[in-house]
């Protein structure tokens, strides 16, 4: 296991007040590009473009720098890499005659209102959604193709794009492909000139891995539901498709639970610092888990047990052995908490607390924790995961643990999370590798990789760096494939980046640790092993930068990434 108190803030500023001397300033949406902003109603619009694009060409010597003309982007520019990309032909233009054909099946109307949702604002083009018509974007299921639950295939020409998938996920994985492909301006919240190219191929995309996942944990700080979504959108653009919320710890229990109502109301009363925390009933967990459905995000949600539980405890002096509530806690520290193994109100306790979750929760996994139990010995630490995992399964959910779970006897069909690093014994990967032939499915978050609070360099104002510094090429140049020894290729069921909130406060410092790693995490999740190259993806990763100014993503300006001039 991994050592006591590894995640201590090493700065020797453990205290209560960890982020909150640094102010991460929230970037307009579109700052960068207000400048050359238009402001038309929707029915000028096209004459607007037309007229801009007529005096850009002819007053190009005036003082006025004239706008780089806009080429389509290559249809191989996309974040994550696709599987298989051929450039041919002349583009499609969307214009304000395009229209967005879906057929009769809802699952296509459903990623043609989202794309359209998508592109309306900056293009001031009506976009209607149609069942049928000439032209245009058409998205059709295809259930006899080769695109499996989340591929897609996207053929562009000047007669108009056709998007088809199997199946919803991949309709809405292709139509973040192709809002990828058309000019960054497009992310902006008021009409802007184009034009709106697509250029002409055809792309075959299918993931490399089911699981490709982003953990937020609402625990240390709380984040509201809007907060929460914000991420989500951030999250669709790449193609991931689990959000893993950790929904309790030692500082914050997070969701209402009906049985235990004292662990929200009072266990998540605070947070690290000493703010006033939140949790979200059951109606806000469920709004977050069906915007997270619209964009084909399953939500993981985590109760980490038996250690990380201290808001429980300071909630119900029973749970504790000795009977006693403890005060609540807002410090940093982990591995001093843990459930009372030997009770059996324990049992009553994760018992209720897992069948309200599961209730709530559409997703196959409930993920259960069970790191850094330092404060319960290993034979408790066994006898506590062989009575827990039979509960998750009673109540139909698959069970995910972080890797020491493998420690223990893993249920059949649970996941294991790993999030060691370079310097985690050979003991403890080895017993990982073991649990892996014997079926467990690992998912990769190394701590010195993926996890997103670890800071870039010894000046990232935000973060930890007890796993070491993380820049963006190492968060991107490994492969999950081989990355730990004796681990069948098949036991890898994907990635997935983690995101604890100890110094992280809102979304503006979530946006800040999370771009641009984010992104290359999406990549080894989705792409094919073959099209990995740091040099190529750099160049892609530079690319993004106008897309997250639009956007309002404040990103942390790598000095490994030749960025465009901000
Ligand atoms: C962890 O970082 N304790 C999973």
């Amino acid at each position: 296991m991994g050592g006591l108190f590894h995640r201590f803030r090493p700065e020797g500023s453990a205290g209560d007040g960890p982020a909150g001397e640094w102010s991460i300033p929230i970037p307009t949406k579109g700052a960068r590009v207000r400048r050359h902003r238009l402001h038309l109603p929707g029915s000028l619009h096209l004459l607007g473009s037309l007229l801009l694009v007529a005096a850009t060409g002819l007053f190009t010597s005036g003082a006025a720098p004239a706008p780089a003309p806009v080429e389509p982007r290559p249809l191989a520019q996309v974040i994550p890499a696709p599987a298989s990309v051929t450039e041919a032909g002349p583009p499609y233009r969307i214009t304000g005659t395009t229209g967005i054909r879906v057929g009769d099946s809802p699952a296509a109307r459903a990623a043609g209102e989202y794309l359209a949702d998508l592109l309306r604002p900056a293009t001031g083009y009506p976009l209607p959604v149609t069942r049928h018509g000439a032209g245009g974007i058409r998205l059709r299921l295809a259930h006899d193709g080769p695109y499996g639950a989340e591929g897609y295939r996207l053929d562009s020409g000047p007669a108009g794009i056709t998007l088809t998938a199997a199946r919803p996920a991949g309709l809405f994985h292709g139509v973040q492909t192709l809002r990828q492909l058309l000019p960054a301006a497009v992310e902006e919240d008021t009409v802007q000139p184009g034009p709106w190219p697509v250029a002409g191929g055809t792309i075959r995309d299918t993931p490399r891995y089911p699981w490709r996942g982003a953990m937020l944990d609402v625990a240390r700080h709380f984040f509201t539901v809007d907060e929460v979504k914000r991420y989500v959108d951030r999250l669709a653009l790449y193609k991931f498709n689990k959000l893993h919320l950790h929904l309790s710890d030692d500082q914050g229990w997070r969701i209402a639970v009906d049985s235990w109502p004292r662990l929200a109301e009072y266990g998540g009363s605070t947070e690290v610092g000493g703010g006033p925390g939140g949790h979200y009933t059951k109606e806000q967990y469920r709004e977050i888990v069906r915007y997270a459905a619209a964009r084909h995000l399953e939500v993981v949600p985590e109760i980490d047990m038996p250690g990380h539980t201290h808001a429980a405890l300071a909630s119900y002096a029973e749970l504790n052995c000795d009977g006693v509530a403890p005060p609540l806690y807002t410090g940093t520290a982990v591995g001093f908490s843990s459930l009372c193994v030997p009770k059996e109100v324990t049992y009553d306790f994760v018992d209720d607390v897992i069948r309200e979750l599961a209730a709530l929760t559409p997703g196959r996994y409930l993920h259960i924790g069970g790191d850094e139990a330092h404060s319960t010995s290993h034979a408790d630490y066994a006898r506590f995961m062989e009575r827990v995992q039979p509960v998750v399964a009673r109540y139909g959910k698959t069970v995910v643990g972080w890797h020491q779970l493998t420690g223990a006897s893993p249920a059949r069909g649970a996941l294991a999370q790993y999030w060691g690093l370079d310097r985690t014994s050979d003991e403890e990967k080895a017993e990982v590798a073991k649990a892996a032939r014997s079926g467990t499915g690992i998912i990769l978050s190394p701590a010195d990789r993926v996890y997103l609070d670890m800071k870039y360099d010894r000046t990232t104002p935000l973060g930890l760096s007890w796993a070491g510094y993380v820049e963006v090429k190492r968060s991107y140049d490994w492969d999950p494939g081989s990355y730990l020894p004796g681990v069948p290729q098949d036991a890898v069921r994907g990635v997935e980046a983690p995101l604890w909130t100890e110094t992280i406060e809102n979304s503006a410092h979530i946006d800040h640790m999370a771009f641009p790693r984010l992104p290359g995490v999406a990549e080894l999740g989705w792409s094919p092993a073959a099209t990995h190259d740091w040099e190529d993806y750099r160049t892609r990763l530079a690319a993004q930068a106008p897309r997250w100014d639009a956007l309002g993503i404040g990103y942390h300006r790598s000095p490994q990434v030749d960025w465009p001039a901000a």
